[in-house]
Formats: structure tokens, sequence, C-alpha cells
């Protein structure tokens, strides 16, 4: 349609009409008879709205989706296609490692690549809207929702941001016949990985600066990139809830960034605006948002039910009312949904794409790249030919390793560590058993009523003795020793908080009870988020994070583990010697005192009873190639205005075997207006290395690079010293100087 058509078709809209775009409803409400009363009594909408919703979520599959389009459109007086988004966060059927895993690539043109992919399978099962990519910062990793961000650093969230909203909406926009593409919605805006305490939904409160400087980043590099929606975060920003809160949302969004697209809820946010205080009743908190600027309610009755009446009121002008239902018909008419409202919906394309072996080809490599292999003492790894293995743990033959928000993925689809061993050395290779349970009560409260909801039974104290033993005796009588490890997916993920982070159930047990029997002890450790690994490590003489690494997880593990691959992946959060320290990043402020983590002396910045370095450092990775970095050179040490300097370091791959090392540039501004981090991630160059090549990696320092928000909020650079560094992680000390003129 043309724009000229759109105004019309806006003009031809009844009030409620034009309110029913704004609503989006649960996807059970819209089942192809009608709806179930149920939900939309629940949430007091009424029949009207529902056949005049605009969207709804979480319905898809090629056929499921045209029915209820079809069975949509022919209740519809309008004939405005449905809009169907849906949570399709790191994959759709082919699921790929989580967001956080992938984060340790450092290779954004790989995500980019794989939300392609996913758009593909998701384009033929009816999806028009992702909301996905989530890119919110994070440092607290009691915070279930690390798993969905791509880490602890603003410059490479940014270009993740960038790389995942392109490759989503890749050919979205051709207007080709064959639908390419779907709408990505960048999430959640802002600041949600920031919640007290790593508690969801918790308050998040900081300075304007921090959240200009650290969290907004990546939000703008998504909106940069052309996103189509943005999500508003349930949490509060400087007291106000996102969801209400027109600074955030209109002064900063639209007129600063000049995001034109559409502003979505986060589920039920606009009703938490009553339950946060920030509104009187639920008509009031319309109105906020509608002031706000937020242009659909997720499943609430709210805009439904108090939108016409606040017009009527004069409360809200109907005109801002028109710009929210113009921006949907907009999106809607960029997909070509007017053209062909079931846009791209096949079921012979479905079966063609879901987890083909392109796909999984793909979802092996991501896996193999993401994965941190963070001790390797006397060269553990890979593998000896030949060896026979114990492979134990409740991670050993686990197809439950998809993590949290892999909704549309098939679990029953997923290769788990023991089949791809089997497949790779020979079921006569490897013993197996689980050892033990992956959680206990203990690690999760609601699991007693959740075992007997899904009839999950626990173990009796005998069979955990036995199991126990059994695995204890595998590990006598292999060469090594294998332990498939981790949290329960159910640990992690949205409401997923914890205030420990050391391994559950008895999986210590089971490691120091293996490790008194194996010769050789490999820790697999599953999970999303960082865990208190001091003691793991301890016991390990390998230890390899391989997070939630999606359908071809045990493939990839397998071909880490037994060298036919080497791992490369380098952390994208820091991993904590204790939960203490959370929350933990490497680009920090100095202090006033800080610790050199050697004087005896209380009077620092420091704990008495744990240092303050992580465990893991951000950036860090083992890989089986052995990097060395020479000293740091530069251009020159003065960078005068409008000039850029060269900063270059030769590093030699001294190891037997060939690698892809990935050189890390850090920068320090010694002294602003406002203190500035001990240093900051400026640059990565992924670099393959031959055994005994050495190449020479050079990176460009620009004045953009130097900018920050300085003390009357200007963003800019200001003169004076900067130091730099060019190493293999973040726990490096800077190596030279420049000075900014
Ligand atoms: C959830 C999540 C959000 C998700 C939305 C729709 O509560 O916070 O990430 O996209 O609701 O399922």
């Amino acid at each position: 349609m043309q724009e000229k058509q759109l105004q019309e078709l806006l003009g031809s809209l009844s009030l409620t009409e034009k309110i029913g775009q704004l609503v989006q409803v649960p996807g059970e409400v819209l089942n192809a008879e009608g709806q179930e009363l149920g939900v939309r009594e629940d949430l007091g909408l009424s029949e009207e709205i529902i056949r005049n919703a605009g969207s709804t979520l979480n319905v898809v599959g090629a056929k499921r989706i045209k029915e209820v389009q079809k069975a949509y459109l022919e209740r519809s007086r309008h004939k405005i296609p449905l809009l169907f988004m849906a949570d399709i966060i790191y994959g759709f059927r082919t699921v790929f490692p989580i967001p956080l895993a992938l984060g340790c690539t450092f290779e954004p043109e790989l995500l980019e690549r794989l939300c392609e992919v996913t758009s593909q399978e998701s384009v033929a099962a009816g999806a028009h809207v992702t909301f996905s990519p989530m890119v919110d910062l994070v440092r607290d990793a009691r915070w279930g929702r690390c798993l969905e961000s791509t880490g602890e650093d603003p410059y490479m969230n940014s270009l993740y941001a960038k790389a995942m909203v392109e490759g989503f909406q890749k050919g979205m926009s051709d207007g080709a016949k064959e639908p390419k593409g779907m709408a990505s919605c960048i999430k959640h805006f802002a600041a949600y990985g920031a919640p007290e305490g790593g508690r969801d939904y918790n308050t998040v409160d900081m300075s304007e600066r921090r959240l200009r400087q650290e969290y907004l980043p990546s939000y703008k590099a998504g909106v940069d990139a052309g996103c189509e929606m943005i999500m508003t975060s349930f949490n509060t920003v400087d007291g106000i809830p996102s969801t209400g809160n027109k600074w955030l949302m209109d002064d900063v969004l639209r007129k600063e960034w000049g995001f034109d697209g559409v502003v979505i809820t986060d589920y039920a946010a606009i009703a938490e605006l009553v339950i946060h205080g920030a509104a009187e009743d639920q008509k009031e908190a319309a109105r906020l948002a509608m002031e706000a600027g937020v242009d659909i309610d997720m499943c609430t009755g709210c805009y439904a039910n108090y939108l016409e009446e606040l017009i009527q009121e004069g409360r809200i002008d109907e005109k801002q009312l028109d710009k929210a239902v113009m921006r949907i018909l907009k999106l809607k008419n960029k997909l070509g949904l007017f053209e062909d409202p079931y846009r791209g919906a096949d079921e012979a394309k479905e079966a063609g794409l879901f987890l083909s072996k392109e796909n999984r080809r793909l979802a092996k490599e991501a896996a193999v790249k993401s994965m941190v292999l963070l001790e390797n003492r006397e060269e553990t790894l890979p593998l000896a030919a030949g060896a026979k293995i114990a492979l134990i743990g409740p991670y050993a033959d686990n197809q439950d390793a998809l993590g949290f928000w892999a909704i549309h993925g098939t679990k029953s689809a997923v290769i788990t560590l023991k089949t791809a061993l089997e497949e790779a050395v020979g079921a006569e290779n490897v013993m197996s058993a689980p050892g033990c349970e992956t959680i206990l009560e203990k690690d999760y409260h609601d699991l007693p009523a959740m075992q007997k909801q899904y009839g999950m039974e626990g173990w009796s104290d005998e069979k955990r003795q036995e199991e126990m033993e059994k695995a204890a005796e595998l590990a006598a009588q292999a060469d090594v020793a294998v332990l498939a490890l981790g949290e329960a997916v159910l640990q992690g993920g949205e409401g997923g908080s914890r205030t420990s982070l050391t391994l559950p159930g008895d999986q210590l047990a089971l490691l120091k009870k293996v490790r008194e029997k194996a010769a050789k002890v490999v820790v697999v450790l599953f999970g999303g988020r960082p865990l208190v690994l001091d003691e793991v490590s301890k016991l390990s003489d390998a230890l390899l994070e391989v997070w939630f690494p999606g359908t071809e997880g045990g493939h990839a593990i397998a071909d880490v583990l037994l060298g036919k691959e080497s791992p490369c992946g380098r952390l994208s959060m820091s991993m904590p010697r204790c939960v203490g320290q959370m929350p933990l990043y490497y680009n920090h402020f100095n202090t006033g005192r800080p610790y050199d983590g050697i004087t005896p002396n209380r009077f620092f910045s420091r704990y008495t009873d744990c240092e303050n370095t992580p465990l893991y450092p951000y950036g860090y990775g083992l890989s089986y190639h052995k990097a060395e970095y020479g000293p740091v050179t530069l251009s020159s040490h003065i960078m005068k205005k409008g000039e850029t300097i060269t900063v270059q370091a030769d590093i030699t791959n001294t190891g037997s075997r060939a690698g892809i090392e990935t050189v890390q540039l850090y920068l320090r501004d010694v002294a602003g207006s406002v203190v500035r981090p001990v240093k900051e991630l400026k640059g990565v160059q992924k670099v393959a290395l031959d055994a005994g090549e050495t190449k020479r990696v050079k990176f460009t320092i620009t004045e953009e690079m130097l900018r920050f928000y300085g003390k009357n909020m200007e963003y800019c650079s200001e003169p004076g010293k900067f130091q730099v560094m060019i190493a293999p992680d973040s726990s490096y000390d800077m190596q030279a100087e420049f000075i900014l003129e």
C-alpha cells in the first residue's frame, strides 16, 4: 500500500477499531473458532476488542497461523491483517547457543548469519516479528536473564545488537515476491539488566551518566541498525517505570535518537504501572503509557478499556492515537501483509528448513565458537585417541540443553554429549551414568510443587547413593572421566534469580567422588550464567564452559574434546570467585584506594575474605594453540586534532596446532572531568595463526573512540593522557601511552 492509502485506511477506522490495533492479545484467545473465554475474561477484554486486536504473540507454525489469520479476517470489518509476534530469541526450530555464549565468539558477523537463518525458519512458520535481540548489558550473574544477553561490554554488545538486527531483518523491505526477514524488536528498553540484588524485575537506579555511557549504547546501536520495534522494560528508570517514562521513550528514543518504529510494552507492563505505584489505576496507567509514546499494550485491558474514555475526556489527544495506529499500519505494510496476510507461511518450506543439514552445521559451528576452555592442565585436552571415557553427570545424556528461552525448539532434536561421543569413538569406548540429579529442593524452592505437577519425581536417598557409587566405579575403570555438569535450565532465564552461584544438587559431591577414582577429570559445564567455580576448577584437569549450546551442542563438544575443533571462545562475562563480588565487571572505576591484590593492608577498596579479581576475567579463554604477544608500538605518542594513531603488536603462535586468536584492544583515559574506567575494550580482531606463525596485528585509534559523557553530560573527548594495551583478555596491564592534544 502507498502512504496515501494507509492514511485513507486510518481515516476509515472507528475509534474502537483504532484502539484495537494497539492491543496485543495472547495467542490462546485467537483460536480458529474465535476465542477461549477464560483468558479473555481474565484480561477483561471484550469480544469486540478481540475481533479488532492488532497483534498476537507466540502463535507459530504455518498451518496454525494461516488458520488464525483466516478466521480473524473473516470476522474483521476492516480486514487489517493480524501481526504475529513471537519470542524467537536464539533460533527457531534449529536452536543455536544462548546469546551469552554467542557473546563469547567475538564474531558479530556469525551472529548476523545465525539471525538470518533464524528468520528463514521463522518466516516459513509464519512469524512477522521476533522479540529479539535482547541487548541488556549484564554485570550480575545472580540475574537469570544473563543467558539472553551478549555480555558485560558496551562496545561488543553494540556490535552484536547491530549484527542481530541486520540478520533478522535481512531482505525484509526488499519487496521481493519471496518474503524474507522479519521485524526485530530491541529489548528491554532500558537497563533491565541492572536490577538491585540481581533479582529480576527489581529496582534499577543509576545516574543518567552511567545509563547513557554504559547501558544505552547497545539499544542505540539497534535503533541505528534500523530495528522496527522496541520493547519497554519492566523496571523503573530513575523512579519511573520505563513503560510510563516519557523522558526515556519520547525525549531519548524518539526525539534524540529519531526512532520512528513501534514501541511495545513487555508482558502486562502497563497494568504493572499501578503495582509499581506510578499510577492510581489502570486508566491512569493507560494515559501514562500513551503519553510516553507506547504503541502496543501487550496482554492487558488497559488500552482496550480506557483509551476511548481518555480521548472523550480530552486527556489523550486522538491525534496521538492516530500516530500510534499509523506506526503499526506502516509496519504491517512494510511486511507486505496487506498484499499477503499469510506472508511466507508455508508448511513445505518449514519442512525443508527446520533442522536442515546446513542449519545444523551452522548450529554446530556456533556452539564450537561459543565454548570457553577455562583450564587445561598438562594438556589434558584434546583427549588421547582411543581413550576409554567415563561420561558422568546430569548432562551426559540430557536433551534439556537448549536453555530457558528456546520455546519453539524441539528437545528431541538435541544431540546429547553421549550420542556424539559414541558416534565419534564407538559406544564401546564410552561408559555413561548420570551420577546425580541436576538440582534438589535446596536449589529451587518450587521444585516439590513442580515435580508433583510434571511428575518429575526426585530420586530416593538409596538411589542417590547407588548412582554416585556407580559413577565413581566407571571413573575408576576409564582413562578419563568427563563430567557433564551444570545448572538446571529452570534455574536461569526470566524469574531465575539466584543468591548462590555454585553447582546445584549433589554435583560437587559427585565431582569430588569421581576425582578420588579417576586418572584424569574433564568438566564440561552447561548453564546460562557465570558460576562460582573455584572448587570445580581445583578438582578438574580441564574445564570447558559450554553454556547451553543448542541443538548441535553434543557434536560440538565432542569435536572439541577429541581435538577435531579447537576452542576459541573468550568470556563475554567475568566469572566470579564468590557471589559476594556481584556486580562484577572489568571496566570498573579505579577508586581512590585501588587494591593491588598483594599489600596486607585493610585500608584499600577490597574484601577481607576474597580477592577483588574475577576467577576468570572478561575476554579470557584458552585454546589448543599458544599465542605470545609482542610489545605494542604506536605510530605516534601524540594524537593531534583530526589525526589517528596506529597501534600494533606481533602475535606468535608458539604452539604445535593452528588456531584462532581473539586479539583485544583496550584503552584507558587516565583522567577526565569525570572518572573513567581502568580499561575499555575498543577493538577486536580474530586472527588465524598456523603453528609457529607470527602476524602483525594493527588497530587504528580514532578520536571518536575516546569520547564519553563529561561532567556537563556533553559527549566528547578531552585532551590528556591515554593508555593502551593489546592483549588476550582484560586482565593485563596497560602497555603504552599517548597524549590527545
Ligand atoms: C516476557 C519477557 C519478554 C518477552 C515477553 C513476551 O515477560 O520479559 O522478554 O518477549 O514477555 O513473551
